[in-house]
């Protein structure tokens, strides 16, 4: 293989002379991760594959295997052939490989680059910010012969959520156009006036030609109008993330406590901010305490200072209490703790988002239980329209405040990446749901304390001579939790026991009587009944609940919520086809005729319990029979 290109040729004979020197310029070279929206229509692939060739990058993996391999020193970097790398991406989009995030790696002399390659398409926002969640740029692709679209805003819109700083407007197929300056500005403000009112502060719009090279690499003669920089020298110059996060306030969540039981006892993690030297004053949150840096150990030693960004750990001065979770800051900037804040939410999972449902969120190096409440509004992602909406679904971006079981340590999104963004876990699957970013934290956890009371519950319950406990029914509607709840009542009360019944049907002309059967409406519902049934056993009493209360998530979360043994699963076991033939009420017949929907059995899931302390075979047990197993286990 031949080429007549000297800078290419240069770094060739530079491999094949001395690898380790290669290597070495290699290593030290900056990164720069962006992303590239817009459709096939736009030119993407002819671009991408444009900026590879025209720029004579050295493909990472191709490099990889130089590094694995150094007697293949003598293999020479093939010279990409346009035409066929844009066949391969073409080849690629038409097996609909890229409706997932192809990340491309590649490298110039200056910069490495890793360039992830989303599908732009509606359906896919749950893609692009997968694919974006680790980008610092943006190349905003613009047919010139269509100029700004719903797409081109539904990108910038994700782009500016996601929090990437810098944004290419790279308007291109500028041949189509004759390269007209026209053109050019004319769709500069129109996108400007966009990206203001969305709070995209800057871009940098290049007029391109992917498919003839204008202003990828260098000054295109046909834009002679045009004095700005072009597209590779501006992905190589474009000042990076880590310079800007380097100068806010260190911040570093623990990862791991190594060795606590030893004298070194250090906290390991990665710095999402700042730098930070031997003999800084940190402070430990959310607990408070403050130390000094006594040393920084890393791999390859001690360091005298480390920038966001690394991997280190570190020993205090003095003996105080942190664990994986925490956040180590600078003192004289500590961040903030809050157990309540308003986020952004892109949901991601094909179950919606259920208010009240409690999930796991993942934030810096913590895990905590959180509850979203219902979205203040949707955002319509084509217009930018907020729309009134209950829960949010597959690909949609909402506007939600939330609750966490604890406080966390966190900086706002646009402040701080690893400390405001989270993702979202399903408790039961375990599958990731969401993707969060933290707008602020709301006033009201600081505001509303919690009020420290003289009679506590110990002492109702003493009065009452009794142990307080949740009996929680659970069952299909039919199944026949109110009779035994009312029996299990009658049984208790002969024993002189204070109870109190909260029956799902009467609870419904009350206190849920805003609610309906939908899954948002049921997890609500069962939030209240869970609350209601704690603030009873603080009351001392034995609370009976009877309700259908069909998600595992739910009664997971009334367990949780109860004090620890005072709770009583009781799964009421009737299959579905014996309550549907006894239909007391008349409600299978009425859902199976298509009058009722969301009913449970039948349009609606019930998810029996795994697990129940009692599982009553509602087909051979009397009401009674069953009261007096409860009882048998509630009182010994
Ligand atoms: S739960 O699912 O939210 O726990 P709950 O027990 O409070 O339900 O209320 C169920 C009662 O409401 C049933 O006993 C039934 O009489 C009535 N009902 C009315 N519509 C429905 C429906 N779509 N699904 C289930 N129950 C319904």
């Amino acid at each position: 293989m031949t080429t007549t290109d000297e800078p290419i040729y240069q770094v060739e004979s530079l491999i094949a002379e001395d690898i380790d020197k290669y290597l070495e310029t290699h290593q030290h070279k900056t990164m720069l991760r962006f992303i590239t929206c817009g459709s096939v229509d736009d030119g993407k692939s002819t671009l991408i594959g444009r900026m590879l060739y025209d720029s004579k990058m050295i493909f990472e993996d191709h490099l990889a295997a130089l590094e694995a391999d150094s007697k293949k020193v003598g293999t020479q970097g093939e010279q990409i052939d346009f035409a066929l790398l844009v066949d391969g991406l073409t080849a690629e989009r038409e097996q609909g490989i890229t409706i997932d995030v192809a990340y491309r790696f590649f490298s110039t002399e200056k910069r490495k680059f890793i360039v992830a390659d989303t599908p732009g398409h509606e359906q896919y926002t749950r893609n692009m910010v997968t694919g974006a969640s680790t980008a610092e740029l943006a190349v905003i692709l613009i047919d010139a012969r269509k100029g700004v679209l719903t797409q081109t805003r539904r990108h910038s819109f994700l782009t500016h959520l996601i929090g990437i700083r810098h944004v290419v407007l790279a308007v291109n197929k500028m041949d189509l156009v004759d390269y007209s300056q026209q053109v050019f500005d004319d769709i500069v403000a129109d996108y400007r006036a966009f990206a203001d009112s969305i709070g995209i502060a800057d871009f940098t719009a290049i007029p391109i030609s992917g498919f003839l090279g204008d202003n990828i690499t260098s000054h295109s003669e046909n834009t002679p109008w045009y004095t700005g920089t072009t597209l590779m020298n501006h992905l190589e110059t474009v000042e990076l993330d880590q310079t800007l996060d380097q100068q806010r306030p260190f911040r570093m969540p623990v990862q791991r406590v190594t060795r606590p039981d030893l004298d070194f006892r250090g906290f390991a993690g990665t710095i999402a901010n700042g730098v930070v030297r031997v003999g800084d004053a940190v402070r430990v949150l959310p607990s408070n305490k403050s130390s000094r840096v006594a040393r920084i150990v890393t791999f390859d030693g001690d360091l005298k200072e480390a920038v966001v960004g690394q991997a280190i750990t570190l020993t205090l001065e003095d003996e105080i209490d942190c664990s994986r979770g925490d956040v180590l800051v600078l003192d004289s900037a500590p961040a903030e703790a809050a157990d309540h804040f308003e986020c952004h939410l892109v949901w991601m999972d094909d179950a919606e988002m259920l208010p009240g449902r409690p999930y796991w969120i993942k934030i810096g190096t913590t895990t905590v239980t959180a509850q979203f409440e219902r979205p203040k509004y949707q955002v319509n992602v084509n217009t930018m329209e907020h729309v009134a909406a209950k829960t949010l679904g597959l690909n949609a971006i909402g506007v939600v405040s939330f609750s966490t079981d604890r406080p966390v340590v966190f900086e706002p999104y646009g402040l701080s990446h690893d400390l405001g963004g989270f993702i979202v876990v399903d408790k039961m699957t375990n599958a990731t749901v969401a993707a969060g970013m933290i707008h602020f934290a709301l006033r009201r956890a600081r505001n509303v304390a919690w009020q420290p009371l003289e009679i506590t519950r110990s002492h109702h319950a003493a009065m009452k001579n009794q142990q307080p406990a949740v009996i929680w029914l659970t069952g299909l509607s039919g199944a026949g939790k109110s009779e035994i709840a009312n029996e299990l009542e009658v049984q208790l009360a002969r024993m002189n026991r204070h109870t109190f019944l909260i029956d799902g049907d009467n609870i419904r002309h009350g206190l849920s009587k805003d609610l309906g059967f939908d899954d948002a409406d049921r997890v609500e519902n069962a939030r209240r009944l869970a609350e209601v049934a704690k603030m009873m056993t603080d009351a001392g009493l034995i609370v009976i609940v009877s309700a259908i209360s069909p998600f595992a998530a739910e009664r997971r979360m009334a367990r949780d919520l109860i004090a620890e043994g005072e709770f009583v699963e009781v799964f009421v076991d009737l299959p579905l086809a014996e309550a549907e033939k006894r239909d007391e009420k008349g409600l299978y017949a009425k859902a199976r005729a298509g009058e009722l929907v969301h009913f449970t059995g039948v349009n609606s899931p019930y998810e029996p319990p795994t697990a129940p302390e009692i599982r009553i075979d509602a087909m051979a047990t009397s009401a009674s029979d069953a009261a007096r197993e409860i009882i048998a286990l509630l009182i010994p």
